[in-house]
Protein backbone atom coordinates (compact mmCIF):
# COMPACT_ATOMS: atom_id res chain seq x y z
CA UNK A 1 0.00 0.00 0.00
CA UNK A 2 2.37 2.55 -1.72
CA UNK A 3 0.16 5.16 -3.27
CA UNK A 4 -0.70 8.27 -1.97
CA UNK A 5 -4.58 8.92 -1.44
CA UNK A 6 -6.63 11.85 -2.03
CA UNK A 7 -8.77 13.45 0.71
CA UNK A 8 -12.11 12.08 1.01
CA UNK A 9 -14.61 14.21 -1.64
CA UNK A 10 -17.97 14.60 -1.01
CA UNK A 11 -21.29 16.07 -2.35
CA UNK A 12 -21.70 17.07 1.25
CA UNK A 13 -20.45 20.09 2.99
CA UNK A 14 -22.20 20.36 5.98
CA UNK A 15 -23.76 17.72 8.27
CA UNK A 16 -26.39 15.78 6.91
CA UNK A 17 -29.87 17.26 7.10
CA UNK A 18 -31.46 13.66 7.94
CA UNK A 19 -29.00 12.98 10.28
CA UNK A 20 -31.16 13.62 13.36
CA UNK A 21 -34.08 12.25 12.20
CA UNK A 22 -32.62 8.56 10.97
CA UNK A 23 -30.43 7.96 14.07
CA UNK A 24 -33.56 8.88 16.43
CA UNK A 25 -35.77 6.44 14.59
CA UNK A 26 -32.54 4.29 14.70
CA UNK A 27 -32.47 4.76 18.42
CA UNK A 28 -35.88 4.09 19.01
CA UNK A 29 -35.74 0.62 17.44
CA UNK A 30 -33.57 -2.27 18.06
CA UNK A 31 -31.66 -3.72 15.04
CA UNK A 32 -32.06 -7.76 14.90
CA UNK A 33 -30.85 -8.68 11.64
CA UNK A 34 -30.80 -12.43 9.72
CA UNK A 35 -27.23 -13.80 11.06
CA UNK A 36 -25.22 -15.51 8.54
CA UNK A 37 -23.45 -19.21 8.98
CA UNK A 38 -20.32 -17.54 8.84
CA UNK A 39 -21.15 -14.93 11.01
CA UNK A 40 -22.63 -17.69 13.55
CA UNK A 41 -19.39 -19.60 13.55
CA UNK A 42 -17.22 -16.26 13.71
CA UNK A 43 -18.92 -15.70 17.08
CA UNK A 44 -18.92 -19.12 18.13
CA UNK A 45 -14.52 -18.65 17.61
CA UNK A 46 -14.64 -15.68 20.25
CA UNK A 47 -16.72 -17.45 22.58
CA UNK A 48 -14.68 -20.25 22.81
CA UNK A 49 -11.53 -18.02 23.44
CA UNK A 50 -13.40 -16.03 26.30
CA UNK A 51 -14.62 -19.42 27.85
CA UNK A 52 -11.37 -20.93 27.52
CA UNK A 53 -9.88 -17.65 29.74
CA UNK A 54 -12.24 -15.05 30.21
CA UNK A 55 -11.02 -11.69 30.14
CA UNK A 56 -12.30 -7.95 29.30
CA UNK A 57 -12.72 -7.82 26.04
CA UNK A 58 -11.14 -5.41 23.44
CA UNK A 59 -13.15 -4.68 19.88
CA UNK A 60 -11.53 -3.85 16.47
CA UNK A 61 -14.05 -3.17 14.29
CA UNK A 62 -13.52 -3.10 10.63
CA UNK A 63 -10.39 -4.01 11.25
CA UNK A 64 -8.59 -4.77 7.63
CA UNK A 65 -5.42 -6.72 7.50
CA UNK A 66 -5.36 -6.74 11.66
CA UNK A 67 -2.50 -4.55 11.54
CA UNK A 68 -4.41 -2.29 14.19
CA UNK A 69 -5.16 -5.42 16.11
CA UNK A 70 -1.80 -7.07 17.12
CA UNK A 71 -0.96 -3.25 17.89
CA UNK A 72 -3.62 -3.53 20.78
CA UNK A 73 -3.05 -6.32 22.04
CA UNK A 74 0.87 -5.00 22.79
CA UNK A 75 -1.19 -1.58 24.59
CA UNK A 76 -4.24 -3.70 26.11
CA UNK A 77 -2.62 -6.87 27.41
CA UNK A 78 -4.61 -8.83 29.93
CA UNK A 79 -7.32 -8.26 27.29
CA UNK A 80 -8.38 -10.03 24.32
CA UNK A 81 -8.49 -8.33 21.55
CA UNK A 82 -10.87 -9.12 18.62
CA UNK A 83 -10.40 -7.61 15.13
CA UNK A 84 -13.38 -7.95 12.48
CA UNK A 85 -13.63 -7.42 8.90
CA UNK A 86 -15.63 -8.99 6.41
CA UNK A 87 -12.80 -9.18 3.72
CA UNK A 88 -10.93 -12.36 3.76
CA UNK A 89 -8.78 -10.82 0.71
CA UNK A 90 -8.02 -8.00 3.57
CA UNK A 91 -7.54 -10.04 6.54
CA UNK A 92 -4.98 -12.52 4.24
CA UNK A 93 -2.65 -10.01 4.29
CA UNK A 94 -2.44 -9.89 8.14
CA UNK A 95 1.62 -10.52 8.76
CA UNK A 96 2.20 -13.77 11.12
CA UNK A 97 -0.53 -15.83 13.48
CA UNK A 98 -2.55 -14.42 15.75
CA UNK A 99 -0.93 -14.21 19.81
CA UNK A 100 -2.45 -15.35 22.27
CA UNK A 101 -4.38 -12.23 23.23
CA UNK A 102 -5.77 -10.94 19.54
CA UNK A 103 -7.99 -12.96 17.00
CA UNK A 104 -9.30 -11.97 13.66
CA UNK A 105 -12.49 -12.66 12.44
CA UNK A 106 -13.82 -12.92 9.24
CA UNK A 107 -17.27 -11.22 9.83
CA UNK A 108 -20.26 -8.46 9.73
CA UNK A 109 -19.15 -5.95 12.50
CA UNK A 110 -23.12 -5.46 12.83
CA UNK A 111 -23.49 -9.52 13.35
CA UNK A 112 -20.59 -9.68 16.05
CA UNK A 113 -22.16 -6.59 17.31
CA UNK A 114 -25.77 -8.27 17.50
CA UNK A 115 -24.83 -11.21 18.94
CA UNK A 116 -22.67 -10.37 21.86
CA UNK A 117 -25.32 -7.51 22.77
CA UNK A 118 -27.52 -10.37 22.80
CA UNK A 119 -25.16 -12.70 25.29
CA UNK A 120 -24.82 -9.33 27.41
CA UNK A 121 -21.38 -9.26 26.42
CA UNK A 122 -19.98 -5.67 27.00
CA UNK A 123 -16.61 -4.23 25.24
CA UNK A 124 -13.24 -2.42 27.91
CA UNK A 125 -12.22 -0.51 24.71
CA UNK A 126 -13.90 -0.29 21.54
CA UNK A 127 -11.86 0.75 18.34
CA UNK A 128 -13.30 1.97 14.60
CA UNK A 129 -10.69 2.95 12.31
CA UNK A 130 -11.20 4.53 9.20
CA UNK A 131 -14.50 3.30 8.58
CA UNK A 132 -15.88 3.31 5.17
CA UNK A 133 -16.66 6.87 4.39
CA UNK A 134 -19.54 6.56 2.18
CA UNK A 135 -18.85 10.12 0.83
CA UNK A 136 -22.25 10.47 -0.88
CA UNK A 137 -25.25 11.93 1.33
CA UNK A 138 -27.19 9.45 -0.35
CA UNK A 139 -25.47 6.69 1.59
CA UNK A 140 -25.79 8.68 5.20
CA UNK A 141 -27.76 5.29 6.22
CA UNK A 142 -24.09 3.00 5.09
CA UNK A 143 -22.10 5.27 7.60
CA UNK A 144 -21.61 3.66 11.34
CA UNK A 145 -23.60 5.91 12.86
CA UNK A 146 -26.15 6.05 10.40
CA UNK A 147 -26.95 2.25 10.24
CA UNK A 148 -29.45 0.91 11.76
CA UNK A 149 -26.81 -1.08 14.20
CA UNK A 150 -25.95 1.87 15.57
CA UNK A 151 -27.68 1.37 18.69
CA UNK A 152 -25.78 -2.11 19.51
CA UNK A 153 -22.31 -0.11 19.26
CA UNK A 154 -23.55 1.74 22.16
CA UNK A 155 -25.15 -1.06 23.92
CA UNK A 156 -21.50 -2.90 23.56
CA UNK A 157 -19.76 0.32 25.77
CA UNK A 158 -16.60 0.77 26.71
CA UNK A 159 -14.01 3.59 25.97
CA UNK A 160 -14.80 4.35 22.02
CA UNK A 161 -12.21 5.68 19.48
CA UNK A 162 -13.12 6.38 16.03
CA UNK A 163 -10.90 8.14 13.47
CA UNK A 164 -11.53 9.23 10.07
CA UNK A 165 -9.32 11.06 6.86
CA UNK A 166 -13.20 13.06 7.22
CA UNK A 167 -13.60 15.54 9.84
CA UNK A 168 -17.30 16.05 8.49
CA UNK A 169 -17.74 11.96 9.17
CA UNK A 170 -16.43 12.71 12.90
CA UNK A 171 -18.49 15.64 13.73
CA UNK A 172 -21.28 13.75 12.58
CA UNK A 173 -20.37 10.60 14.94
CA UNK A 174 -19.97 12.78 17.28
CA UNK A 175 -23.45 14.60 16.98
CA UNK A 176 -25.18 11.05 16.44
CA UNK A 177 -23.56 9.96 20.01
CA UNK A 178 -24.76 13.03 21.62
CA UNK A 179 -28.26 12.19 20.43
CA UNK A 180 -27.85 9.18 21.65
CA UNK A 181 -26.71 10.45 25.32
CA UNK A 182 -23.60 10.29 24.98
CA UNK A 183 -20.56 13.14 25.73
CA UNK A 184 -17.70 12.71 23.56
CA UNK A 185 -14.90 15.43 21.83
CA UNK A 186 -13.44 15.61 18.68
CA UNK A 187 -9.62 16.33 18.13
CA UNK A 188 -6.74 16.02 15.59
CA UNK A 189 -4.83 13.41 15.69
CA UNK A 190 -1.46 14.24 16.96
CA UNK A 191 1.06 14.33 14.16
CA UNK A 192 3.83 12.52 15.86
CA UNK A 193 1.98 9.71 17.31
CA UNK A 194 2.56 6.16 16.23
CA UNK A 195 0.84 4.77 13.08
CA UNK A 196 -2.23 2.57 14.39
CA UNK A 197 -3.71 0.73 11.23
CA UNK A 198 -2.07 0.63 7.63
CA UNK A 199 -5.19 3.21 5.95
CA UNK A 200 -3.41 5.28 9.06
CA UNK A 201 0.01 5.20 7.43
CA UNK A 202 -1.55 5.77 4.05
CA UNK A 203 -3.19 8.88 4.91
CA UNK A 204 -0.44 10.69 6.94
CA UNK A 205 2.19 9.99 4.15
CA UNK A 206 -0.61 11.81 2.01
CA UNK A 207 -0.57 14.84 4.31
CA UNK A 208 -4.51 14.08 5.05
CA UNK A 209 -5.58 15.50 8.77
CA UNK A 210 -6.27 12.80 11.04
CA UNK A 211 -9.85 12.92 13.48
CA UNK A 212 -10.38 11.29 16.24
CA UNK A 213 -13.71 11.26 18.26
CA UNK A 214 -13.55 9.58 22.18
CA UNK A 215 -15.83 8.73 24.78
CA UNK A 216 -16.20 6.35 27.67
CA UNK A 217 -19.19 4.87 26.84
CA UNK A 218 -19.18 3.43 30.28
CA UNK A 219 -18.77 6.23 32.14
CA UNK A 220 -21.89 8.69 30.60
CA UNK A 221 -25.66 8.03 30.99
CA UNK A 222 -27.70 7.74 28.23
CA UNK A 223 -30.48 10.82 28.48
CA UNK A 224 -27.93 13.20 30.41
CA UNK A 225 -26.84 16.03 27.59
C1 LIG B 1 -11.02 1.78 4.93
S1 LIG B 1 -10.77 0.14 5.48
C2 LIG B 1 -9.99 0.39 7.05
C3 LIG B 1 -9.27 -0.82 7.55
C4 LIG B 1 -8.46 -0.64 8.85
N1 LIG B 1 -9.29 -0.30 9.98
C5 LIG B 1 -7.35 0.37 8.71
O1 LIG B 1 -7.47 1.44 9.30
O2 LIG B 1 -6.37 0.06 8.03
C6 LIG B 1 -12.42 -0.33 5.94
C7 LIG B 1 -12.58 -1.82 6.18
O3 LIG B 1 -13.91 -2.07 6.60
C8 LIG B 1 -14.29 -3.37 6.13
N2 LIG B 1 -15.76 -3.44 6.21
C9 LIG B 1 -16.65 -2.66 5.56
N3 LIG B 1 -17.91 -2.95 5.96
C10 LIG B 1 -17.80 -3.95 6.89
C11 LIG B 1 -18.74 -4.65 7.70
N4 LIG B 1 -20.03 -4.38 7.62
N5 LIG B 1 -18.28 -5.59 8.55
C12 LIG B 1 -16.95 -5.87 8.60
N6 LIG B 1 -16.01 -5.23 7.87
C13 LIG B 1 -16.43 -4.27 7.03
C14 LIG B 1 -13.67 -3.45 4.75
O4 LIG B 1 -13.49 -4.78 4.33
C15 LIG B 1 -12.34 -2.73 4.98
O5 LIG B 1 -11.29 -3.63 5.31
Amino acid sequence: MHTLSSPVSSNQRHLHPRLTEIVQRHLRTTHRGEIAAHNHAAYEALRDSLDARPRPLVLDSFCGTGHSTAALAGRHRGHLVVGIDKSARRLAKHPGSADDNYLLLRADCEAIWQLLARDGLRAAHHYILYPNPWPKAAHLQRRVHGHASFPLLIQLGGVLELRSNWQLYVEEFGVAMHLAGHRGYVSRLASGDEDLSLFERKYRKSGHELWVYTANLSGTVSGSV
